[in-house]
């Protein structure tokens, strides 16, 4: 098995971000440092994390957070802010979050050890709907959302089509919803600003069709197994 993929499958880390461990050399198989195309013979092999042997994980456990804003996505943060793990109980400290929420949105968060699920939600050709609450600090024409849902540039790439729905425009901006497919970095803001515009409050409200009912700000409850069993299948 490719040695990122059996990261994940350890539950060490997305394959995303166990490609990062690997290329930082925190990684070893039978003691020599890997490198990223390296496959390990599961069941034979010792991999080393950190100087921790790790192995594959028989228990999957899956987590939904409404995230706050002023909490960073990742494990650990360099800079000291919390983080979405600190609103975990202590039973689900070592899972990961599926994907990113910036430091100033809130909202449907997955938290996982199953590297498989992390891979099919966040890998772009899956194209999962993800959609977001959105207020912008000036009103958005029919014409702008005309443009966003066509597709606008970031960064010289043109976004996929997407859904829009305008809920209410006054003189002091606009409240939309936006069902993105795409999971490309600070995307909503950007799009937003493609038009001169700004996002004032982001809230992530649905992936697909799951959404945060009976989930208060900074709560997290553990998925059903027919939830799981609906994400795994999108
Ligand atoms: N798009 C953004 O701009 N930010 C997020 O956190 C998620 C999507």
């Amino acid at each position: 098995m490719r040695i990122n993929k059996y990261l994940a499958t350890c539950g060490v880390a997305s394959r995303r971000n166990a490609d990062k461990m690997i290329q930082d050399g925190l990684v070893k198989i039978n003691g020599r440092i890997c490198s990223m195309g390296d496959d390990v013979n599961v069941g034979e092999d010792t991999v080393v994390v950190n100087g921790k042997v790790v192995s594959v994980v028989k228990h999957f456990d899956y987590y939904i957070m409404n995230k706050p804003k002023g909490y960073v996505c990742t494990v650990k943060d360099d800079k000291g802010r919390k983080t979405v793990i600190d609103l975990l109980p202590p039973s689900a400290k070592r899972l990961f979050p599926v994907g990113r929420l910036d430091y100033d949105t809130e909202g449907l968060l997955i938290l996982t050890n199953d590297g498989d699920l992390t891979f099919r939600l966040t890998h772009p050709k899956n194209e999962v709907p993800k959609t977001y609450l959105v207020k912008t600090e000036k009103p958005v024409s029919d014409e702008d959302v005309q443009k966003l849902r066509s597709g606008v540039y970031i960064d010289g790439v043109k976004t996929k089509k997407c859904n829009i729905r305008l809920i209410e425009s006054t003189k002091t901006g606009s409240k939309l919803h936006i069902t993105i497919t795409e999971g490309r970095n600070r995307q909503v803001r950007k799009m937003f600003e493609a038009v001169n515009n700004n996002v004032d409050f982001l809230k992530r409200i649905k992936i697909g069709d799951l959404t945060l009912t009976g989930l208060d700000r900074g709560q997290v409850r553990q998925l059903s197994a027919r939830e799981v069993d609906y994400l795994l299948n999108l």
